[in-house]
């Protein structure tokens, strides 16, 4: 479904990106692991053209590496930053309807605005409430139900459990889990290891701007060498 051949990226002459090779299936939940600041969200701002992309990003065969991200987010990714990247002036209903694409409905695709209440019951509760009164954890939920209400085919969710609560993250668990099941394909970055393994189907480790480590979440914990080496701090 995406496919990401020899990415590259810079930030002015950092180069940081060198050479990034990805693949993720029709339905898979694929983590991308790695410590602070070896270009997991560079990643992923590449493959959504935030950030310009050097090599070959196919999704569902075609190239989209050098489209706008608003015209990647129309051909079916969605993003969910790592800030929690909402409006701060809107209520959350508002908020979530900002995540539809020009001429959907709600309820057209396969979220509805009421799944995302049934999920978050905290979303609920404050459909009506201006969205900077929330907390972090629930402005982190909002963030990543808006992307949802778009009904991305594929989705990248950036560290979407920093800085919540064990129950929180249970939560967050759930729901990758219910966009797998609703046929959503998911890159996951995150910084636990814990929640990667209890979920992926697969696992990339980056380290140094390239993928050092591809596998199963059980051959990443059989390889102690590797989560020495690029994951534990
Ligand atoms: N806008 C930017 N301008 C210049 N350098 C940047 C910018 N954004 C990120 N970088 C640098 O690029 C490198 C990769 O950053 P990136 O955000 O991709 O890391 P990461 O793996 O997501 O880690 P984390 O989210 O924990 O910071 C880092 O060294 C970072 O300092
Ligand atoms: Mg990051």
């Amino acid at each position: 479904m995406l496919e990401v051949n020899d990415l590259h990226a810079y930030y002015g002459k950092s180069h940081i990106l060198q050479g990034v090779n990805l693949n993720i299936q029709e339905g898979e939940i694929v983590a991308l692991l790695g410590r602070n600041g070896v270009g997991r969200s560079t990643t992923c701002k590449a493959i959504m053209g935030e950030v310009v992309p050097h090599g070959s990003v196919k999704f569902r065969g075609q190239e989209i590496a050098g489209k706008k991200a608003f015209e990647v987010a129309n051909l079916g990714i969605g993003y969910v930053p790592e800030n929690r990247d909402i409006f701060p002036g809107l209520t959350t209903r508002q908020n979530l309807i900002l995540g539809l694409k020009p001429g959907q409905k709600d309820g057209a695709g396969r979220w509805a605005m009421q799944d995302m209440f049934d999920m978050f019951s905290n979303l609920s509760e404050r459909a009506d409430v201006e969205a900077s009164v929330m907390s972090g954890g629930e402005q982190q939920m909002l963030t990543m139900c808006r992307t949802l209400m778009g009904d991305p085919d594929l989705v990248m969710i950036d560290e979407p459990t920093e800085g919540l609560s064990p129950q929180m993250v249970q939560k967050v668990a759930t729901v990758l889990q219910e966009i797998a099941k609703r046929g959503v394909s998911t890159l996951l970055v995150e910084q636990k290891l814990s929640i990667a393994l209890d979920i992926a189907d697969r696992v990339y480790v980056m380290g140094h701007g390239q993928v050092v480590f591809e596998g199963t979440p059980l051959e990443l914990k059989s390889r102690e060498d590797v989560r020495k080496e690029w994951l534990e701090v």
